[in-house]
């Protein structure tokens, strides 16, 4: 009588935990799950405007500058070195769509891969034009 109430104690204890843990168990497993970010990068471009790494780290500040010298000063090419910096033989213009876009043509597969994963929202394409997956 005495073992077999201890077993069904057991028992009890074993549903208990492991049903007040589920929410953690389903959370680890959906931690696991959730898709890291895949990114595809342009197969037409050897490197970004700046090295990936400051890109990694700092391409909303850069986006600021740009639209800060294109909209209060008015300067649009990018220039590195002296020269203008060039993608398929066209200029590159400091801009979302003309620029980044241009050899990430594809955002769905780039930006938004990393955005969504970080649950980043910039607004920016309230506004700003955005070429359909695929198109350059
Ligand atoms: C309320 C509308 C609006 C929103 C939102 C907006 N912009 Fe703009 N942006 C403009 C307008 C208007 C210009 C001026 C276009 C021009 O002179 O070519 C501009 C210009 C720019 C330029 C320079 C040229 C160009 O056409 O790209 C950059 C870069 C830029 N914005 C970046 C951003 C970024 C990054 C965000 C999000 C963080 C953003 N903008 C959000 C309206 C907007
Ligand atoms: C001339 C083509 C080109 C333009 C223009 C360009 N990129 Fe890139 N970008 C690349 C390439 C190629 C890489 C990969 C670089 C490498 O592997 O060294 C890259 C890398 C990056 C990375 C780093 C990704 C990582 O793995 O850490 C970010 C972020 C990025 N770009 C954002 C942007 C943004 C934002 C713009 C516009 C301000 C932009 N790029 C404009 C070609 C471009
Ligand atoms: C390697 C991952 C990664 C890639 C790829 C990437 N981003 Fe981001 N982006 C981030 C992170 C992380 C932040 C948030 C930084 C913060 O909150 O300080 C961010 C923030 C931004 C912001 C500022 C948003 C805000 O509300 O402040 C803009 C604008 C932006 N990214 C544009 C782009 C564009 C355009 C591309 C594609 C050409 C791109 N990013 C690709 C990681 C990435």
């Amino acid at each position: 009588m005495k073992l077999y109430d201890g077993w069904k104690i057991i028992l009890g204890l074993i549903v208990f935990v492991g049903f007040f843990t589920l929410p953690i168990w389903l959370n680890l497993s959906s931690a696991q799950s959730k898709v890291k970010p895949q990114l595809v990068y342009p197969k037409d471009a050897m490197q970004c405007v700046e090295n990936k790494d400051y890109m990694n780290h700092y391409h909303m500040d850069l986006l600021n500058f740009w639209r800060d010298s294109v909209v209060r000063m008015n300067v649009r090419y990018i220039v590195r070195n002296g020269t203008v910096l060039t993608h398929n033989g066209e200029k590159l213009e400091m801009s979302l769509t003309l620029a980044c876009l241009k050899c990430h043509s594809n955002k769905e597969q780039f930006c938004d891969q990393c955005h969504n994963y970080l649950d980043v929202k910039p607004y920016c394409w309230d506004c700003h034009v955005q070429p359909k997956g695929g198109l350059k």
